[in-house]
């Protein structure tokens, strides 16, 4: 067949494969003797002796340095395709140098780099001296030749690349790394990144995922503040060697770059150490935009609904179950022929009138677009974006076409900023009909056989090294920019959003990301399978890859391939309602599982879990704004909280939501019991307000309808009314619940509000409101709601006050004698009288306070007098 002969490639080429095992074995030349050739402010170069070969060591922040290998003839290194944030816009800091024939040393802020130069060696310490990482004696930094191998597609054959091997550190382990498998330390791996379409079921020996963050973060055994981050930014082919081949090495290198190579290297510092590199790191590669208030809800999609009548009668039956949600997605069936941006004549006819009838429920609808492009002449956007040269072309400039779901398709090149605003444009035909969001697919990019399967296209093919992208005068092979495709096209995709519709927020959703794609997208794992092992799995996935940037995350809960059965979508959809994103997803031809799909008792429980989520997103919205101001990410592991308790560095089938909030899911079948471990503190179970200590392992019950939750006591957890969808009604009234601790304390905490759906925050428009208390044992509780900061104001009557003593229920207890509102009494009202004034729930050890708001927003203090 004609077309399976893709122009301008030989036939052994046609493909990037997906090649697991042996990464290339380079033969390596070390940079060497070194002379430092002077500074430029922040800025210290040194050259190679032989290689002529230059570093360029830069020091960005007082933690912050970045180390350029460019090789001779390279004034510059490539441009990033991850960081956001301009040399020039850093703040100046003040260096100290020592200077002596054989090396350098460069005191700043928070570290200190000593650089020797025979050979040419890094070291950094912390500013009192203690070594957080250096180069190896035997081999630093240098050049490093791609041996072709006997299947070598993934290499440009012959090319240089480069190389960096550091002395493993006693101790070190490594989080991060982006999207990967396997067990959340990686120490003792080694691995590629390269995104991929991997073969399912995704396990241990899954070599590659479709998303690469070439950014890790290391802590120590023994010294837990010893920690360093580092970011290899490069969008070709990157490698990592975390002691596999040599226990007391660390390796890492890019496959791609003629012997050019930059890393980023992040001193943790303070009590935190992994929030001050994550935010750092995320000033560096941009932080996440506020998602629409929409998006934090419930989600539904499954491959694919279709024709309307189906998605309308879908709608119908979340309400009648009153199962909350705010969108409904629409996979590739939608289209017409999987034309991009096109609609289904026969399957939706009037796109515009189902969307709006789905907008009047409180409904949002998401479509998803893939990258290819059907080449077909008489269809406009391939028209026009040959017409253009926008698409990505073979060696001898003809257009590169290779097949995915529409057949024969041509792929966008994401790297120009002309064809990343034309894909943008594209999006209006979409948008004008309605559509809220937009969902980017087979991104990395994918080339599959499914529909042509003459092409005998095996599993895991992505474009050929050599095809090529124009981002700038000189072309850029497909090898160098790989990693970044899908992200710079979740960018375009944000970037048209923005433009078309200005003012609001945007929610795009992208399978394959690269560094910094937390400024235009959400992340999903891509295709799991309906399995309890991957139900754990999703815990660290998402852990690592919160811990990489990207806080906006989720799974396809209930499992993608094959089908789930009960059990598994309601524990499934315990973990889902907790996840930052949260969306029941799965294949065609697999079992229906909305959450109704198995009836009762799974379809209450599983309704109780998405109303503990609608209830949390006063809470929620606070972490997207946190995320969004410093890094953080929503779903933590333990030791981001205690990283001084080493047992937590273990734990990946747990995570704190939040600073506040503990969840243990239950992933094995048959459970009703789960075992968990608890960090040094007190914490109170949610469900009872039992209270328990860590440092502790504990055991509790987990019925089918409970995910097991905790808060931390001295938290006030910010809690809404349960809604039907997001903007259901008002958050009235707010409740905020205290976890009062049993011993003498003082804490404080945020809400953050706003209103949800423009960007009018960014001028002052929101509403940040601390609250505090001050607990005297056992006489007083003095709690004060602080006027809030920002111009917005929620509209809002009530608040409630959950107040939470530390007494057990069945014990004898100290009862509230009165309650003053600013030191006036509050009337008490029996247990079950919501109105004004206070009242004990004391079965539960409860105090509920409930306070009308006036227009003022005046700091008020409330104390309960205890006997
Ligand atoms: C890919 C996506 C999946 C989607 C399917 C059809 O497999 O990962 O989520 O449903 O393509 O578009």
């Amino acid at each position: 067949m004609s077309e399976a002969r893709l122009p301008g490639l030989p036939e052994e080429e046609r493909f990037a494969l997906a090649r697991p095992g042996a990464a290339p074995q380079p033969a390596f030349i070390d940079l060497g003797h070194a002379t430092f050739t002077g500074h430029e402010g922040n800025r210290f170069t040194f050259t190679g002796a032989e290689s002529r070969a230059r570093v360029r060591l830069t020091i960005l922040a007082p933690d912050l340095a970045r180390v350029d290998l460019l090789p001779e003839g390279y004034a510059e290194p490539a441009p990033s395709w991850a960081v956001a944030q301009p040399d020039d816009a850093w703040p100046a800091i003040s260096l100290e140098i020592t200077e002596t024939p054989e090396s350098l040393t460069i005191r700043a802020p928070a570290m200190t780099i000593h650089v020797s130069l025979q050979p040419f060696r890094l070291a950094f310490y912390t500013p009192d001296g203690a070594l957080l990482s250096m180069d190896d004696a035997d081999a630093g930094l240098g050049m490093a030749r791609q041996n072709p191998g006997p299947a070598p597609y993934i290499v440009q054959r012959g090319a240089w690349g480069a190389r960096c091997t550091k002395t493993l550190q006693p101790g070190e382990h490594f989080f991060g790394f982006g999207e990967r498998t396997e067990r959340m330390n990686k120490r003792g791996s080694r691995f590629l990144l390269w995104n991929i379409d991997p073969h399912g079921p995704h396990g241990d020996q899954t070599w590659a995922m479709y998303s690469s963050i070439p950014f890790f973060l290391s802590l120590r055994d023994q010294h837990p503040t010893l920690a360093y981050g580092l970011f290899l930014d490069s969008a070709a082919l990157t490698e990592f060697d975390l002691g596999a081949t040599h226990p007391a090495r660390l390796t890492f290198g890019v496959g791609a770059g003629n012997g050019a190579l930059t890393y980023y290297f992040f001193a943790g510092s303070g009590p935190e150490p992994l929030a001050s590199m994550l935010a750092r790191y995320t000033e560096l590669t941009g932080r996440m935009p506020l998602p629409p208030r929409w998006a934090l809800g419930n989600h539904q999609c499954r491959w694919s609904y279709f024709p309307d009548t189906w998605v309308r009668s879908l709608a119908r039956e979340f309400r009648a179950h009153q199962m909350p949600c705010d969108a409904l997605w629409l996979d590739i069936d939608y289209m017409d022929g999987y034309r991009d941006f096109t609609w289904h004549p026969h399957r939706f006819p009037d796109p515009q009138g189902l969307i709006d009838e789905l907008h009047a429920q409180g409904f949002h609808v998401v479509t998803i677009v893939d990258p290819g492009v059907k080449q077909d002449p008489t269809y406009q956007v391939y028209q026009q974006g040959l017409r253009s040269g926008y698409f990505c072309t073979t060696p001898d400039g003809e257009v590169f076409h290779g097949p995915v779901w529409p057949g024969m398709a041509a792929f966008p090149d994401f790297s120009r900023a002309e064809a990343r605003q034309w894909w943008g444009e594209q999006h209006a035909a979409l948008l004008d009909m309605g559509v809220d969001g937009i969902w980017n697919d087979m991104n990395e990019p994918t080339l599959t056989g499914r529909f042509a399967p003459e092409l005998d296209v095996p599993w895991g093919s992505t474009l050929a090294p050599q095809v090529q992208h124009s981002a700038s005068e000189a072309t850029l092979p497909h090898l160098a920019f790989h990693n970044a495709y899908g992200a710079m096209m979740s960018r375009a995709t944000y970037e048209g959003l923005e433009r078309l519709r200005p003012n609001e927020r945007h929610f795009v959703l992208t399978r394959s990301a690269f560094a910094g794609t937390q400024r235009y997208a959400a992340l999903w794992t891509g295709d799991n399978s309906s399995l309890w092992e991957h139900l754990r799995l999703a815990m660290p996935m998402c852990l690592n890859i919160g811990l990489s940037g990207i806080a906006f995350v989720g799974v396809d809960v209930g499992g993608f391939w094959g089908s789930t059965d009960a059990e598994l979508l309601t524990r499934w959809s315990q973990l889902g309602a907790l996840l930052p994103f949260c969306r029941n997803h799965s294949s065609a031809n697999t079992r229906r599982q909305e959450p109704w799909a198995f009836g009762e008792p799974y379809e209450s429980s599983i309704r109780r879990s998405l109303e503990l989520r609608y209830r949390l997103l006063p809470y929620l919205t606070t972490l997207f704004h946190e995320a969004a101001t410093t890094g953080a990410p929503l779903m933590r592991p333990l030791f981001w909280h205690h990283v001084s308790d080493q047992t937590t560095w273990e734990i990946e089938d747990q995570f704190l939501l939040g600073r506040d909030l503990l969840a243990a899911p239950v992933y094995q079948s048959g459970s009703s019991n789960r075992r968990l471990y608890l960090p040094p503190g007190e914490w109170a179970y949610f469900w009872s307000g039992e209270r328990l200590n860590g440092p502790a392992w504990v055991e509790v019950r987990a019925p089918l309808d409970e995910i097991p939750l905790f808060v931390r006591a001295g938290a006030f957890v910010p809690l809404g009314p349960v809604m039907q969808h997001t903007a259901e009604r008002p958050t009235d009234p707010l409740t905020l619940a205290l976890y009062v601790p049993a011993t003498e304390s003082a804490d404080a905490s945020a809400l953050y509000e706003d209103d949800g759906t423009t960007t009018d925050y960014r001028n002052g428009a929101f509403c940040l409101t601390g609250y505090r208390y001050t607990w005297n044992v056992p006489g007083t509780l003095s709690i004060t709601l602080e006027a809030p900061q920002g111009t917005y104001r929620p509209q809002r009557q009530r608040l409630q006050l959950e107040i939470h003593l530390p007494f057990p229920a069945s014990q004898p207890q100290s009862s509230v004698q009165r309650v003053l509102l600013n030191g006036a009494a509050l009337a008490e009202r029996p247990a079950r009288d919501p109105g004004i004034g206070w009242r004990a729930r004391t079965t539960r050890s409860e105090v509920i306070v409930t306070i009308a708001l006036d227009e003022t927003w005046e700091e008020r203090t409330i104390e309960l007098l205890l006997d």
